[in-house]
């Protein structure tokens, strides 16, 4: 692991208010800041606003204000929302800062110096919501993928910054760096874009048509293109080319994008550093959408989720936990109210919760709230001890992979295994009758429950600064380190244990009924409705298969095309795209209906169906538990 970590969010557009997308990538770059900080790192968290361009100028004037009154006023609601969120950076720039600025312009002359900005006459066309031109190639029935409006052609003389030179250079680096770009899907489309020549690129605007940017440096009479402008602010936020935050903290960056801004990160970025002569950064994170209503949330559709809303109904750190535990980091998802809900309910009220305060009473009524020490541990307190230690383990590879459901899956691992412990154990049968036991199963019990509140804080700090308290430790100046709770028994527990409020209180009906942001219905499961007889079942030929291949279908979001040997050769389509990446089915073993009527879905022949259970945390494609011939009979 690196000794230092640097994490980035992207600029966000002063044009909109902030909403759950903006705070789901903040609150990733937080939780990774955060576990960094507990591994001993010493981290730099830096995320701001991106204030130049057509865009802001038109909502501008819209709002009725100036460009400055108007990106004063919009980057002070990030700014203000931060904080409220408890996301912990340690800077906030805005591309308007004077020193930013200067960077910019800095870079410019360098890149200019090492023969990389020309002058020249295009003709193409240009999306004003993208503020950027665009290839027919890229362009989708002849309109923008995002905007879905037709570009405009405009004709005018303006500098480019020559990215074609940096081709060959960036594939080779991604081939070498095969983590350079993460999840592999966003590093395979990276790829196959660099696959066809890569076009220089614009770098200017006339100041007649736009004022609002930085002005070339070897030019007064044009500005900055707003990416070439807002992509410097990772590195003159550490005070480029001098300042020693730089030369701390480059080239460790790791960014945090979504899927939207990937070209320009993964291909215009690293091109510009190579030319500026500054290495490349160590990392970019891309992530999925958060879709509402299987769609893009809009303005317009009235569907834009904001984060206070949620965060006053249910509380900062379940809204935290539930970002984090329901998106599988790279794939979309879909929001949803009643799975927050249920999440809260289940795993923070149920699990934990109830774990924290079942084991705080014990330990008032048997010690007064001591915790008692190890006495003489048997082979069932070593078991939860090493399996304890195992998923913490588990839990860093999972968090230096990115994998944050996984890890929040192994914290609720050993909150499930506490829980256990405690019903086979049954202190409340021990205190009557073996004090000694009682007081080793009460210390096994806090030491897991150590491990758990030190795991969860940089998901839920709050929480998790909580329930230390109510489980009696201090209060330190610095969180508890991963170190620290591997170290199982070294940190002492220093004040009684405390009676304390319920750390995540259950939502119940009628208070969902509060807020805009609420369900409509509390469903129950479907009943089962008919029964069949076995001939019936008997009829459905079930198999199982070895997938071979598996890619995403274009333009679904939802489908994913199987190549399934099932004794035979199978193309299956099915709808799992927003909860497996294709590359982690390559080589699985599924259960397939075989003789399914043969349908078509986005052009594909679609020859069987794959087997999934649906509950709230998403959909589960039934696999067996152990290989099995391709074609083998379920029944
Ligand atoms: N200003 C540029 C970024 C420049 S960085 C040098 C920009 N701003 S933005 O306001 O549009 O923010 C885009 C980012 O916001 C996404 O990459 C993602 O981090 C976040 N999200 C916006 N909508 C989102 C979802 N619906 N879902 C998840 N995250 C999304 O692009």
């Amino acid at each position: 692991m690196a000794e230092k970590f640097y994490v980035t969010t992207p600029i966000y557009y002063v044009n909109a208010e902030p909403h759950i997308g903006h705070a789901y990538t903040t609150v990733v770059a937080d939780v990774l800041n955060r576990f960094h900080t507990l591994c001993g790192t010493e981290t730099f968290f830096l995320t701001g606003t991106d204030e130049h361009g057509d865009k802001i100028v038109a909502a501008a004037e819209k709002a009725g204000e100036t460009p400055k009154q108007y990106v004063d006023r919009i980057s002070q609601l990030f700014r203000d929302l931060w904080p409220k969120m408890h996301i912990s950076n340690n800077y906030f720039i805005r591309t308007t800062d004077p020193d930013h600025q200067q960077v910019v312009q800095l870079i410019l002359n360098k890149v200019k110096e090492n023969g990389d900005i020309y002058f020249s006459e295009y003709e193409g066309l240009y999306c004003f919501g993208c503020e950027r031109f665009y290839t027919e190639r890229e362009l989708v029935d002849g309109k923008c993928p995002d905007h879905l409006t037709e570009p405009t052609v405009i004709k005018e003389a303006n500098y480019f910054f020559r990215m074609s030179r940096y081709q060959d250079w960036l594939i080779d680096h991604i081939n070498k760096y095969p983590d350079f770009i993460r999840p592999e899907r966003y590093r395979n489309e990276v790829l196959s874009f660099l696959k066809e020549p890569l076009e220089d690129l614009c770098i200017s605007r006339p100041r007649s048509r736009l004022t609002w940017g930085i002005p070339l440096p070897f030019d007064e009479n044009f500005v900055t293109y707003v990416w070439f402008d807002a992509l410097i602010n990772y590195v003159s936020a550490l005070g480029y080319p001098e300042g020693e935050l730089f030369t701390r903290f480059w080239p460790v960056a790791q960014h945090i994008i979504a899927k939207d801004i990937l070209k320009p990160h993964g291909i215009y970025w690293p091109c510009m550093l190579k030319s500026a002569g500054i290495a490349p950064y160590q990392h970019l994170n891309v992530h999925g959408y958060w879709n509402v209503n299987e769609g893009k949330m809009s303005k317009s559709l009235g569907n834009v989720v904001r984060p206070l809303d949620l965060m006053d109904i249910y509380g900062l750190d379940a809204f935290r936990y539930f970002l984090l535990r329901d998106m599988v980091f790279g794939l979309d998802s879909e929001f949803s109210e009643e799975a927050l809900v249920n999440r809260i309910n289940a795993d923070l009220a149920n699990d934990l919760g109830n774990l924290v305060s079942r084991s705080v009473s014990m330990v008032r009524k048997y010690f007064r709230g001591n915790i008692p020490g190890q006495g003489n541990p048997q082979e069932m307190d070593d078991q939860l001890r090493t399996k304890t230690l195992d998923l913490v383990e588990q839990y860093q590879s999972f968090m230096l992979e990115l994998g944050f459901h996984k890890a929040l899956m192994a914290v609720w691992e050993i909150i499930g295994d506490v829980n256990k412990y405690i019903d086979t154990t049954a202190p409340w049968v021990l205190a009557k009758s073996d004090k000694g036991r009682l007081e080793t199963v009460m210390y096994h019990i806090f030491e897991a429950l150590k491990a758990i509140s030190v795991l969860i804080w940089p998901f839920m700090p709050a929480s998790a600064e909580k329930m230390q308290q109510q489980i009696g430790l201090k209060r330190y100046e610095k969180p508890i380190s991963i170190e620290r709770i591997r170290q199982w028994g070294e940190l002492p527990f220093v004040r009684p244990v405390e009676k304390a409020p319920a750390l995540f209180p259950r939502i119940e009906a009628k208070e969902k009924e509060k807020g805009p942001h609420v369900m409509q219905s509390n469903e129950t499961p479907e009943a089962i409705k008919e029964m069949i007889d076995f001939e019936t079942f008997e009829r459905m030929d079930l198999r199982v298969g070895t997938i071979k291949a598996a890619e995403a279908i274009p333009k679904s979001n939802k489908l994913v095309k199987l190549t399934v040997d099932i004794g035979e050769e199978r193309t299956v389509v099915a709808g799992i795209a927003k909860h497996y990446a294709p590359e982690d089915l390559n080589g699985k073993q599924v259960i397939i209906v075989a003789n399914l009527k043969p349908v078509k879905l986005m052009g594909v022949e679609s020859r069987g169906m794959v087997l999934a259970a649906e509950d709230d945390s998403g959909v589960h494609v039934l696999m067996p538990d152990n290989e099995t011939v391709p074609g083998s009979k379920v029944r």
